[in-house]
């Protein structure tokens, strides 16, 4: 495939699509790196109030959750991290990565993509496929500032070969809608959504996103297992608590769930 003529990350296009929000930002685009978690995490940024963004066209060593890897190609997805950073003295809360989620959802729902799910804990799927992964690192940050490195993968045109490791298979934009938006204005408008969402995340807790999440739950009320742990579970999807916890019924009762690989159960 002639990946040639991609379009890159764009700095003028991503402040156009932050519109009132890009002085909230600091925005740094490469053509190349690693990861950009790796080097966001590796080199934090000072705390100068605004929340720091890397974001790169290609990734030579994307990392996905569960030790996997985000494959890149030219063109393929778009990939960033974004730092947030939390009060002082407060615990990084563990229903960030999920809000993560839900705004990539809202994004891509905004963009016209029919069909958007999630998959606990932060997967996004359009149709049943991955569209999108989130890898969620936490850091002590400097001093006593906690902070999350929210890196996001979403698949905007894979090449007709590409082999990736997901049981729901995989998906792109340029499959649900047509053709793919161009990834500076994709970023902006998933920037603009994490920042509206985490505030109220900051604000209100987990609970005040909880409802908007579970309208979304690509399980709900499925059987499922849940793999990956010491202990190996299944039982029907019973959506997720006021703190993100994903809730089974199991034979045994309610189990809640913190982490841990989630599939459909077949009949
Ligand atoms: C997953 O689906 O397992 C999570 C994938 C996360 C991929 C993104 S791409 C940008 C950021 N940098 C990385 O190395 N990983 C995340």
């Amino acid at each position: 495939m002639d990946r040639s003529d991609y379009e890159a990350l764009d700095a003028g296009a991503v402040a156009a699509a932050l519109g009132d929000l890009a002085g909230a930002f600091s925005v740094v685009l490469l053509a190349e790196c690693d990861s950009t978690n790796t080097r966001l995490l590796a080199d934090l940024p000072p705390d100068d109030g605004r929340v720091h963004v890397l974001a790169a066209d290609v990734q030579t060593s994307g990392r996905g959750r569960r030790g996997r890897v985000w494959q890149s190609w030219p063109g393929a997805s778009l990939t960033f991290s974004a730092l947030w950073r939390f009060a002082p003295g407060s615990p990084v809360p563990a229903g960030l990565s999920l809000v993560a989620g839900l705004a990539v959802a809202r994004a891509l729902e905004d963009l016209g993509v029919e069909g958007v799910q999630l998959k606990w804990p932060n997967d996004v799927l359009v149709h049943g496929r991955k569209l999108a992964g989130i890898l969620v690192e936490l850091t002590p940050g400097r001093g006593r500032t906690p902070a999350a490195v929210v890196g996001i993968g979403i698949n905007l045109h894979l090449p007709p070969d590409a082999e990736v490791e997901y049981a729901t298979g995989v998906t792109d934009l340029a499959d649900s809608l047509g053709c793919a938006p161009g990834p500076s204005e994709l970023l902006g408008r998933v920037l603009v959504q994490l920042h509206r969402l985490f505030e109220v995340y900051a604000a209100a807790g987990f609970s005040a996103l909880r409802g908007a999440w579970q309208q979304r739950n690509a399980f709900a009320d499925l059987p499922v297992s849940i793999s990956g742990e010491a202990e190996a579970l299944s039982g029907i999807c019973a959506g997720v608590d006021e703190d993100g916890a994903l809730l089974l019924n199991t034979a045994d009762g309610l189990r809640r769930v913190l982490s841990g690989e989630v599939s459909l159960r077949l009949a």
